[in-house]
Order: structure tokens, then sequence, then C-alpha cells
């Protein structure tokens, strides 16, 4: 599943001569990912100084906590791979945890800098490329079933009091329409662990995961283990 993923990222960075943006996510379905980019084989093939990093959530944890998703991800490659400036963390660090929206405002901030305008234009998506995973609970990047982020429309990126599944700190989230501004979202999702809540987002319950698509590509790595009975083909 991870080379396939990586070969998804290589495919997005080749399709674009320009300037690439990636959003990460957290947790340990992406680490095989990450850890795999680093190596020599897929290293090489990556225009790293073309290629900008972002995280789709964030936790409040402190920046060498391995639950701290960017922190994970520079472990694993960007910090021996990717070019400092290209590396878009959340900022949490000097942020007051009570406080999660100002750490939102921050990063919203950061991404329309980013883009170059403060509203997004369906015929020019905001990243090339979407990773997610789903959540026990259903959810995905840091929003989570009934909170109120997930109806957002207005911010980019919300702060979240209180997690809905361990760690139970505060997060910050980017929001349904910044994350479907993309050509292509693509769903890690492994261990049998996840087969019960595969199985609730695959007959098509409404939650987060089924509210998250790209306005481009939508696509679900599953393994057999993840995959519920009776659903094939995705
Ligand atoms: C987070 C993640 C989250 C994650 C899922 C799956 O910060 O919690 O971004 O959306 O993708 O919880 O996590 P696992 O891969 O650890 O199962």
């Amino acid at each position: 599943m991870a080379a396939t993923a990586a070969e998804h990222v290589l495919a997005r960075t080749a399709a674009n001569r320009g300037r690439v943006a990636i959003c990460l996510t957290g947790g340990s379905s992406p680490r095989q990912l990450y850890q795999l980019l680093a190596t020599e084989s897929y290293r090489n093939r990556l225009p790293w100084h073309r290629v900008h990093w972002f995280v789709g959530d964030e936790r409040f944890v402190s920046a060498d906590d391995p639950l701290h998703n960017m922190a994970m991800a520079r472990a694993a490659f960007l910090d021996r791979c990717a070019p400092a400036a290209n590396i878009h963390p959340i900022p949490t660090a000097d942020i007051d945890p009570a406080d999660p929206d100002r750490a939102a405002a921050l990063y919203q901030q950061e991404l329309q800098s980013f883009y170059g305008a403060d509203t997004l234009d369906s015929a020019r998506p905001l990243f090339d490329l979407v990773l997610m995973g789903v959540g026990p609970d259903g959810h995905a990047a840091s929003l989570f079933p009934g909170y109120p982020a997930l109806d957002e429309t207005a911010a980019w990126v919300v702060g979240v009091p209180r997690a809905n599944v361990a760690p139970f700190v505060p997060r910050v989230t980017l929001t349904l329409p910044v994350l479907a501004s993309c050509h292509e979202m693509l769903f890690e999702v492994a261990g049998v662990d996840k087969r019960a809540i595969l199985a609730r987002v695959f007959a098509g319950e409404d939650l987060p995961a089924n509210r998250a698509h790209s306005a481009g590509q939508t696509i679900w790595l599953v393994d057999r283990a993840a995959m519920p009975e009776n659903v094939g083909g995705r």
C-alpha cells in the first residue's frame, strides 16, 4: 500500500511542472509511505526543491511528541529530504492550547498566501494531492462526527477544542472545502481494526470520511485486513 501511495505522490508531482503542494495526514497509516519516500529510489525521483508539504490537521502536543503529525512526517522523511522552507507545519508550538483558533488563523493566512488568494477557485486547486486516513469513529483530518467544524464553509482552517478520540487534546484542522480543493485525495486505510468503521463508511453512512472528497479524484487504498466483507472493487 505504501508503494502504491508513493507512486501516486510521484505521479501527482510529475503532472505539475511548477510548484507542487501536498497535504499530509497524521496517524499511523501514512508512516510507511513517509519512510519509503526517504529511501534512495523514491528520494531520487522527487523534485524536492519544488514540492511544498502541508498537513491536514495537527494536535496540541509538543513538537517532539511522536503524536505530533508534522513531527512524525519530519522524522520519517521531510527533515532528510525537503528544504526547510518547503515544510509548512501548523504553528501550535507558541500558541495557548486553549486558543486553537489562533493557530488555525495563522495557518489559514499561510495557506492563503501560498495560494495567492483568500477564496478558492475551482479551476485552480490549492493542493495537487491530499493524503487522508480514517479514524475509528469515521473522522478524517480532525473533522469528527457531529462537530461544527464539519459544516464550516467560510474558514479554511478551524480550531477543535477537544478531540473525539485519543489523544484528547485540542486540534487544528483544515475544513472540508479546503481539503476538497485538490486534484486528488488519497485515503490509506490498513489493518483489521479499521474493518468495522470501513463497513459503515462504504455503506454510505453520514460520516466525515464520506463527506471528505476531492473536487477532482478521490481514491481509497484499503488493505485486505481492513476490507469489510461483501465489499469489492474499491
Ligand atoms: C489525526 C489524523 C487522522 C488520522 C486518522 C487515522 O491527526 O488524527 O490526521 O485523521 O488520519 O485518525 O489514524 P491512524 O492512521 O492512526 O489509524
